[in-house]
C-alpha cells in the first residue's frame, strides 16, 4: 500500500535541514515503523505509553475494538484497565517529572497589538488548580457535562483542563456559535454549567457574549432545563482596566453586562481564596474525556464523544511527529479552541510534550494583513498551523505584507480543514517559506482526534494538494459504490480498516447514530464521509465530502440544517441548500427557497433569511446567495434533485441526465433567477 520507495518526480523535498534531529528522518524510517504500527499496534503504543503517567496498569488487549456492524455492536477501547489523568500528564508530569514548571506554555496575543501576556507550566497548574476546587464547590463531579463558551484566552484552557482534572466532561462551543446552537448542545449534553466571558472583540467588533449565552439559558429554561449556574471570566473589563481608571471600569462592566443573581458567578471572585492545590480524579481509559460537537448531514449536530487515555497518546504522537516537535520549538495553531484542530493541536498534543505555544485571539486580517507575519517574528514562531482558506484570503493582498517580516524561525508549516488547492500551496511554501520549509497537509476529522493522512516533514516528499499517506497506526482503504476495495490508483470512498487510539467512541447520547453515520454503508470499515483519489505512487489525495455536509472556511455544515432554519421562516415554504465554489472561503452556501403563497421576493427578505440562519446558527453558516425559486426540480417522487441544482448554482447548463425529472418547465426559471453576482 505505501510504495517501497518514494518518488522522486514530481514531489517537493524540503524537509533536509530537520533530518539530522528528526524523529522520523526519512522515507524508510516512515515505512519500518509505518508497518510496526499496524502489524503490532499494542507493541508501537504501549511503548509510547511508557512517557506517560498511568496510575494504574491497563489489564486487556492494548487496542480492542470492532468496527463490523454484522458481527455485534461497534466499539473501540484502548488501554482498558489503565487509570490515568489527563491534566495530570499534560501538567503535573511537565512540571514535577521532566522540571519544566519555568518553561512558557503559552504566549497569549490579543486581538489589539500590544495586549499579551504568558503563562508557565508552573503558573498554569496552579490556575488549572484553584478552578477545579472552584468547579468542585459548585458541585460539579466527575462524569457531569460543562460547557464552555468561550474567547481564545488562557482562562479557556484553564477551564478546559480544571474540568478533566476532575473527571467532568467539557462540552465546548465554539464562541461564533449563535445562542440557539448553543442552547441545543446544552441541552443535549444536559450540562449543569456553563461557563463564558463578558464579552471580546474579534477585530473591531465587539461580540457580547454573556448577551448571547443569557439569551441561550433562557432558551434552555423554555424548554423545561434550567441551567443552575454561570461562571463569566471578566475578559472585556480587565482589558479596559489597562486604558481607564478603577471607577470607569465598574461602570462600564455594570453598563455592559446582564447579570442574574440567581444564576450568575463572577470567575475571578469565586478564585478569591481557593487552594492552588487538587489532587487529580483518577479516571479509567475509556472514561469520557470530552464532547465536541460536530453538522451531521441529517438532524442536529452529533456530539462526537472522546475518551481519555486513546485520544491522549494519540494527540500527543502525531503533535510530535506531524510537527516534528523539538524542545526549543515556539508552535503556533491558529485554530479556534472551540474546534477540534484547537481541541487537540493547541491544548492537548503540545501541552502533552512540554511545547510552548502562541495562543491567539485575533484575526489574520486586523488591524492588517501583516499581522501573522509580525506575530511570527514577535515569538520567533518555528512550527506554524493554518487553514487553506487564511492562506488563499491572505494571498489575495500578494507577497508585500509577507516580506514585511523576515520568518527566518519558520521551520515547519502545517495546513488543515479542507483541501488546499495546490496555487494556494505553492504560494504558502514560496512566499511564506521561502521553500525552505516542509508543508504538511493534515487531512483528519472532529471524529478522528488527530491526523489521519499527513505527511511527516522530514520524511515524506509533497506533493501540492495530496495529504500522502497515512499517520501511524491508521489502515486507509478505497472502496467503490458496492463496497469492493479498490486497488493501484484509482478513486472513491475514503474508509479506515482498523481502529486507532484517536478515534471517536460514540455519538454523545446517541450510539446507534454513531453506527449508522460511520460504519453501516460499508460494514467491517469507519467510513469518512470523503471521497478520495488515490494517485500512482500512491498518495491520497482528497476530493471532498461524499454526503449532504459542506465544508465553508474549513467549517463542516449540514445542507439539513440551513434549510431547516431557513425554513422556519414564515415566508418560506421550502427551501433547498446546495454548495457553490468560493475563491477564499472553499465553499459558500447557495440557498433556493420557495416562497409561501402571496409572498414576494425582495431584498428585505433576502436580508431577514440570511438573517435568520446566523440567528438559528452563527455567523460561519451565512448563506452567500439567496434564489427565489418558485418551484424546485423533483422527481416524480418529490426528491429534490440537488445534482441539478449545484449545475445551477454554479451557472453551468450541462445538467446531465434529466429524465427522471417531474417538470422540466422548472429549469429555465431558475436559470432566469440566478444570483449571478459576483461572490
Ligand atoms: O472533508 C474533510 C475536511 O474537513 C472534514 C472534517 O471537518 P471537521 O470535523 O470540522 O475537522 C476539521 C479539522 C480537522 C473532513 O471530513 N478536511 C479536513 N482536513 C482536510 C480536509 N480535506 C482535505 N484536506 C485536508 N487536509
Amino acid at each position: 500500500m505505501i510504495p517501497d520507495k518514494a518518488p522522486k518526480e514530481d514531489v517537493f523535498h524540503a524537509g533536509g535541514a530537520l533530518k539530522k534531529n528528526a524523529h522520523v528522518p526519512n522515507f524508510e524510517n516512515y515505512k519500518e515503523l509505518y508497518l510496526k504500527s499496524i502489524e503490532n499496534p499494542d507493541e508501537f503504543w504501549g511503548d509510547i505509553a511508557k512517557d506517560f503517567y498511568w496510575k494504574s496498569k491497563h489489564t486487556g488487549q492494548f487496542l480492542d475494538y470492532n468496527f463490523d456492524v454484522t458481527k455485534g455492536e461497534i466499539y473501540i477501547k484502548c488501554m482498558e484497565g489503565a487509570t490515568t489523568n489527563i491534566c495530570y500528564n499534560v501538567l503535573d508530569r511537565n512540571v514535577h517529572e521532566r522540571k519544566l514548571g519555568d518553561k512558557v506554555a503559552f504566549y497569549w496575543e490579543g486581538n489589539e497589538p500590544g495586549d499579551m501576556m504568558k503563562v508557565t507550566y508552573g503558573e498554569l497548574l496552579q490556575q488549572v488548580c484553584q478552578f477545579a476546587n472552584v468547579l468542585k464547590s459548585q458541585g460539579v463531579k466527575k462524569g457531569d457535562r460543562v460547557s464552555i463558551y468561550m474567547p481564545m484566552v488562557v482562562e479557556l484552557v484553564v477551564a478546559m483542563l480544571a474540568c478533566v482534572r476532575i473527571g467532568a466532561v467539557h462540552s465546548i462551543v465554539f464562541a461564533g456559535f449563535s445562542a440557539e446552537s448553543l442552547c441545543d448542545r446544552i441541552l443535549n449534553s444536559q450540562c449543569s454549567l456553563l461557563i463564558t466571558a463578558d464579552g471580546f472583540y474579534r477585530g473591531d467588533k465587539l461580540i457580547n457574549l454573556k448577551v448571547i449565552a443569557d439569551d441561550a439559558l433562557q432558551k434552555c429554561r423554555d424548554q423545561s432545563f434550567p441551567v443552575q449556574r454561570c461562571i463569566m471570566l471578566k475578559h472585556l473589563a480587565v482589558n479596559i482596566q489597562l486604558s481607564v481608571s478603577p471607577s470607569q471600569i465598574f461602570c462600564v462592566w455594570f453598563r455592559q453586562v446582564p447579570w442574574n443573581p440567581e444564576v450568575d458567578q463572577c470567575w475571578h471572585s469565586l478564585l478569591s481564596g481557593v487552594s492552588d492545590e487538587c489532587e487529580p480524579e483518577w479516571c479509567d481509559s475509556e472514561d469520557p474525556l470530552f464532547i465536541l460537537y460536530t453538522s451531521g448531514s441529517t438532524g442536529k449536530p452529533k456530539g462526537v464523544l472522546h475518551t481519555v487515555s486513546g485520544y491522549m497518546l494519540y494527540v500527543a504522537t502525531t503533535f510530535k511527529l506531524v510537527f516534528d516537535y523539538q524542545p526549543d520549538d515556539v508552535y503556533w495553531c491558529t485554530a479556534d479552541i472551540g474546534w477540534i484542530t484547537g481541541h487537540s493541536y493547541i491544548t492537548y498534543g503540545p501541552l502533552a510534550n512540554g511545547a510552548t505555544s502562541v495562543l491567539f485571539e485575533g484575526l489574520p486580517t486586523y488591524p492588517d494583513v501583516s499581522r501573522m507575519w509580525e506575530i511570527v517574528d514577535k515569538y520567533q514562531v518555528t512550527k506554524f498551523y493554518t487553514a487553506p482558506t487564511a492562506i488563499r484570503l491572505l494571498m489575495k493582498y500578494g507577497s508585500e505584507p509577507v516580506q514585511k517580516y523576515n520568518r527566518e524561525s519558520l521551520k515547519v508549516l502545517g495546513t488543515v480543514g479542507e483541501p488546499i488547492n495546490p496555487e494556494a500551496w505553492q504560494w504558502y511554501y514560496s512566499v511564506v517559506g521561502e521553500k525552505r520549509c516542509p508543508v504538511v497537509d493534515t487531512f483528519w476529522q472532529t471524529e478522528t482526534g488527530g491526523h489521519v493522512l499527513t505527511p511527516l516533514p522530514a520524511a515524506t516528499p509533497m506533493k501540492p494538494g495530496s495529504a500522502t499517506f497515512p499517520f501511524f497506526g491508521v489502515v486507509p482503504a478505497i472502496l467503490n459504490e458496492s463496497g469492493e476495495e479498490l486497488e493501484g490508483p484509482c478513486e472513491g470512498y475514503l474508509v479506515f480498516k482498523q481502529a486507532w487510539p484517536g478515534v471517536m467512541r460514540t455519538v454523545y447520547g446517541n450510539h446507534q447514530r454513531f453506527e449508522t453515520t460511520y460504519f453501516k454503508k460499508f460494514p467491517g470499515y469507519y467510513v469518512s464521509g470523503d471521497g478520495c483519489r488515490r494517485d500512482t505512487d500512491g498518495y491520497y489525495w482528497i476530493t471532498g465530502r461524499m454526503d449532504d455536509m459542506l465544508n465553508v472556511s474549513g467549517h463542516l455544515l449540514s445542507t439539513a440544517e440551513v434549510e431547516s432554519a431557513l425554513g422556519e421562516h414564515a415566508a418560506v415554504a421550502e427551501a433547498a441548500v446546495v454548495s457553490r465554489l468560493h475563491p477564499v472561503k472553499g465553499e459558500s452556501l447557495y440557498c433556493f427557497v420557495t416562497l409561501t403563497d402571496g409572498v414576494g421576493f425582495n431584498r428585505t427578505l433576502e436580508a431577514e433569511l440570511k438573517k435568520q440562519v446566523r440567528e438559528k446558527i452563527g455567523a460561519i453558516a451565512t448563506p452567500d446567495f439567496i434564489q427565489n425559486a418558485p418551484s424546485l426540480p423533483k422527481t416524480r417522487s418529490g426528491k429534490i434533485m440537488r445534482r441539478v441544482l449545484r449545475k445551477i448554482a454554479r451557472n453551468e447548463r450541462d445538467l446531465g441526465d434529466l429524465s427522471t425529472l417531474a417538470d422540466s418547465s422548472v429549469i429555465e426559471q431558475l436559470f432566469l433567477n440566478h444570483c449571478c453576482g459576483a461572490v
